[in-house]
Formats: structure tokens, C-alpha cells, sequence
């Protein structure tokens, strides 16, 4: 539809009803609405249910911060607040659980902003972290990096400052939007600061772009919350970008020479790669736990998210490398058309819940017919696909006895429950790892539907000892015999 006829359209649907205004920039058809009350309509409470009855495992409850908010104050953890991860304490809780000191490794495949990397290393274990988003492997490489002298920090950044302050503004970045991203001074501190940056590879470089890549929001235009996108014209405009990058360093440097104190408990180095976790290759029975959070169904595209810290920060130079990141991220609502064309069948899904929700999906995205895109589905169901190697490779990872503790949300989509949390632990006893628990951390709202309430669980996974698989489901015989198709055309 034309840009211009995209507000009267909504106000036209709102004055009939048939629309509802959840927020700024958020509409919801009134109809989705009704298909949540529709008689067909499953509901967490049965797929609970079903779940407890075929696995044996009842839901339990996990009490404690799960959200990244809490890491918004804590040394290290606040250099690059990532909205999308999750808090330093809960990490510490399941480091603690499974006793990781020294001679123990770690695991993070998908690592983010390195908050599992750091608390890792903090323990006293070994760390390693796959990760995609660029930006988020610049925090976690700078993050674990805690032997980096505070002053030698301090004295790169301030060269960088000088520099920049002796330099003419620089051409901004390819993004088309910059020039309404940004005023047009903190354009010009910004180009000069990016200009006056060292070149990559060593460790106070690597910090100083860290400090560089985090200011980059705050002096600009948007905001995340948690997604991208334009602040209230009442809302200020942001800061000043040599002024906080300078206090920016000042924070790192500080929590750089508080972190010392405790330096006898460090474990080694930890290892961040910029690799599809998909590929999976960590060396078999070499890790004693890993932690993560993937992404969430049909949940944050990342690449967009971050399109402006990847394209200041070099990582990407146009919208075309910005396309080939997102085809290689975990799928989400905006993967192009020909990546999810293998996945519209629904016959073949890793799992037989997926077999009858993607045709519900369909279902309901037909009968509906103006959902923003018609393969929603197939976004799904590759979705799925996409996590089903990372589950196996982690199961070939982990020593027996370890576990794998993932933290995933559930979905509503076309009016259609999609019980992340339960898949997930599904698809990881299919893998050959046992369900020890799924435990509900937070209660979320949903964007369809603000009364309908979603969940964030802690799903724990363990792989079991003395070798042979077990049947997935103890209690039911729907289990299949082969093992899962990988990531692929299913
Ligand atoms: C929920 S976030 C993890 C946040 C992390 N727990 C933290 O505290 O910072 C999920 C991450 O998965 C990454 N990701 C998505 N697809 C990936 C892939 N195929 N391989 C590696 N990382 C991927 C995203 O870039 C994102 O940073």
C-alpha cells in the first residue's frame, strides 16, 4: 500500500472497529482478537498439560531476575546494555548449580553481549560463545577480556579523542535514514570519533569501538524499546557523542580496576567466534554446561535491531550484506520469501505438535487474509528447523551428565498458541537430552493481544549418562524412532 494512504486506512478501520491501537506504530485486526476465543483455539493450560502427561515433567516456577534490566548497574555487564539478553544472576545461579570452577568449560551458542561468557570466566571456567551479530561479538570479546590494563584504556581512548577533535567530519555511514537518525552536530562528533578510531585487533582498540558502538543510540534520534525505532518529538534528543563516549570509557575503566580484585578466580581466556551456531562443531564431550537464549519464535530481527551499531561500526557496508546477515540469523518475521519457500509444507516438521499448530497458523492467516505476510508458518516451522542441529550439536558437546539450559519464550501468531518453551524441550529429548525441568521465569504481554499473557522459561536439558539414547517420552508412545533431520530442506 502507498505510504500516504497507509494512516487514513488504519483510522478508517479504527472508526469501523475493526482495528485496535496498541501503541505507538503497533495495530491489531480486531479479528485476531476473536480467534483466540474461537472454540478450536489451544491454549497454554492444554499444552501444559499435555506436555506434563507425555513427558512426566510438570511445569515448576523459576524465582529471580531474568531480564537483562538488572545487569543495567552491574561492573562489566552495563558497557553494552543489550536489551535482548538475560541478567548476569541468573547465569551465576546455573554456573553455581552445576559447579563450574576451574578445569570446567562453558558454553554460550548463542552468546549476544557475552553474559554468560562473563560470568563463566568469573567462576573461574573456561568460556566459549558463538555469535552472528557482529556488534554483540565485539561486547563479549571486550567484555571477557578483563586483563586489559584500565589505564592503557584510558590513554587509547584519549587519544582517540584528540584526534577526533583535530579532525574534519567524515562521510556517514551507507543507511539511508542517517541524516533523520542523527542532528546534524552529533553527525559531525560522530563521524569524527569514527574516524579517529585505531584500527582493529588489539584489545584496547577493540574497547574503544565498544565505547564508540554503545553511544551510537543514545546520541541519536531512536531508541530501543526493544525495538528500533523514532522517540517522541517531546522526548530529547540524545547526547553528546564526545562527551559520552569519555564517559563511557571512564565506566569500563573502572569496572576494569574493580574486576582485578578478584583476579586469582579468573578462568582463561574465553573464546568468541563469529560463527553460525547452526554449524554447531564444538569437539564432542568437551563442554560441562552451556546456557543460552536463542532467539524467540517469529521474534526480534535482529539485523534491523542493530542495523545502525553494524553499519557505523564497519561490520556491514550495504543493505545487501545487511540481507545476507539476516538470511543466517535464526529465521524470523522478515526472512525473504525464497528462504522460507522450502518450509510452507507442514508435513515433516521436526515434531508432531508443529504438525497440527502450522496448519493452524495457515489456517487462520487464510481465513484472516491480510496478515502481514502468508507464509507465517513457514517462518515458524523454519524456525524450529533452525534450532534442531544447535540442540544436537550441544548434545554431542556436552559431557555426560551436563546440561544445556536455554531460556525461550512462547508465542502468539495469527491467533495461534505456539508454545516455545515446550517445543524446544521437546525437540531436545528427540535430540537424545532429558527434560530435567521447564520452569516459568516471567509473564510477559502479548503484541497481538494485550490480554493474553505469554511466558519466558527456563528450559533445562541434561545429557544423559552411559551413552545409549532414551526414548524421548517415557510416558507416551508417539516418539519416533529415527533421530532428527538437521537444518536443511526438511
Ligand atoms: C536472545 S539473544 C542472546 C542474548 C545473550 N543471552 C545475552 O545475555 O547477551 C540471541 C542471540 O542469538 C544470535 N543469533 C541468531 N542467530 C544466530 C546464529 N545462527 N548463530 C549464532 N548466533 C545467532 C542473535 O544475534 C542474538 O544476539
Amino acid at each position: 500500500m502507498p505510504v500516504e494512504r497507509v494512516t487514513p486506512t488504519l483510522d478508517a478501520l479504527e472508526r469501523r472497529g475493526d482495528a485496535i491501537r496498541m501503541g505507538r506504530g503497533l495495530w491489531v485486526l480486531r479479528d485476531f482478537e476473536r480467534l483466540v476465543e474461537r472454540g478450536d483455539f489451544v491454549g497454554p493450560s492444554e499444552f501444559n498439560e499435555r506436555f506434563s502427561r507425555e513427558t512426566g515433567v510438570a511445569l515448576g516456577t523459576y524465582s529471580g531476575p531474568i531480564t537483562f534490566r538488572s545487569n543495567e548497574e552491574l561492573p562489566v555487564h552495563r558497557w553494552w546494555p543489550y536489551v535482548q539478553g538475560y541478567s548476569a544472576e541468573f547465569v551465576a545461579g546455573e554456573l553455581d548449580r552445576s559447579e563450574v570452577g576451574r578445569g570446567t568449560t562453558v558454553l554460550d551458542p548463542f552468546a549476544g553481549s557475552g553474559t554468560t561468557l562473563v560470568e563463566a570466566r568469573r567462576a573461574g571456567g573456561r568460556a566459549w560463545g558463538t555469535e552472528l551479530l557482529a556488534p554483540a561479538v565485539l561486547a563479549a570479546r571486550v567484555k571477557t577480556d578483563f586483563e586489559l590494563p584500565p589505564a592503557e584504556l584510558g590513554r587509547t581512548a584519549g587519544r582517540v579523542l584528540a584526534r577526533a577533535r583535530a579532525r574534519a567530519p567524515g562521510a556517514p555511514p551507507f543507511l539511508r535514514e542517517t541524516a533523520r537518525q542523527f542532528t546534524p552536530a552529533a553527525l559531525a562528533e560522530l563521524t569524527r570519533l569514527r574516524d579517529a578510531l585505531p584500527p582493529v585487533g588489539s584489545p584496547a582498540a577493540d574497547a574503544v569501538r565498544l565505547a564508540f558502538g554503545r553511544i551510537l543510540i543514545p546520541s541519536s534520534r531512536l531508541h530501543r524499546s526493544p525495538c528500533l525505532g523514532y522517540r517522541r518529538g517531546s522526548e530529547p534528543s540524545g547526547v553528546a557523542p564526545f562527551a559520552a563516549f569519555e564517559a563511557a570509557v571512564t565506566e569500563m575503566a573502572a569496572d576494569l580496576a574493580t574486576l582485578r580484585a578478584s583476579r586469582r578466580n579468573w578462568g582463561p581466556p574465553a573464546t568468541v567466534d563469529r560463527r553460525d551456531a547452526r554449524r554447531g562443531g564444538w569437539p564432542s564431550e568437551s563442554v560441562d554446561l552451556a546456557v543460552t537464549s536463542p532467539p524467540y519464535v517469529n521474534g526480534m530481527d535482529y539485523v534491523m535491531n542493530y542495523k545502525v551499531d553494524l553499519a557505523w561500526l564497519g561490520d556491514v557496508r550495504s543493505y545487501a550484506e545487511l540481507a545476507a546477515l539476516r538470511r543466517a540469523e535464526v529465521a524470523c518475521d522478515n526472512l525473504p520469501r525464497a528462504e522460507t519457500a522450502p518450509y510452507l509444507a507442514t508435513e515433516g516438521a521436526p515434531d508432531p505438535w508443529l504438525g497440527e499448530i502450522l496448519p493452524r497458523i495457515r489456517e487462520n492467516v487464510h481465513r484472516k487474509g491480510t496478515y502481514r505476510r502468508d507464509d507465517v508458518h513457514a517462518v515458524v516451522h523454519r524456525y524450529f528447523a533452525d534450532l534442531v542441529p544447535v540442540l544436537v550439536e550441544v548434545r554431542r558437546a556436552l559431557r555426560p551428565g551436563g546440561r544445556f539450559v536455554l531460556v525461550v519464550g512462547d508465542s502468539l501468531l495469527a491467533g495461534t498458541y505456539v508454545p516455545g518453551d515446550l517445543l524446544l524441550a521437546r525437540l531436545g529429548a528427540r535430540a537424545g537430552l532429558e527434560i530435567e525441568s521447564v520452569e516459568v521465569a516471567r509473564r510477559r504481554r502479548s503484541g497481538q493481544r494485550r490480554s493474553f499473557e505469554l511466558r519466558e522459561s527456563v528450559v533445562t536439558l541434561t545429557k544423559p549418562r552411559g551413552g545409549g539414547r532414551r526414548r524421548p517420552f517415557p510416558r507416551s508412545g508417539a516418539a519416533p524412532k529415527s533421530s532428527l533431520p538437521v537444518h536443511g530442506n526438511p
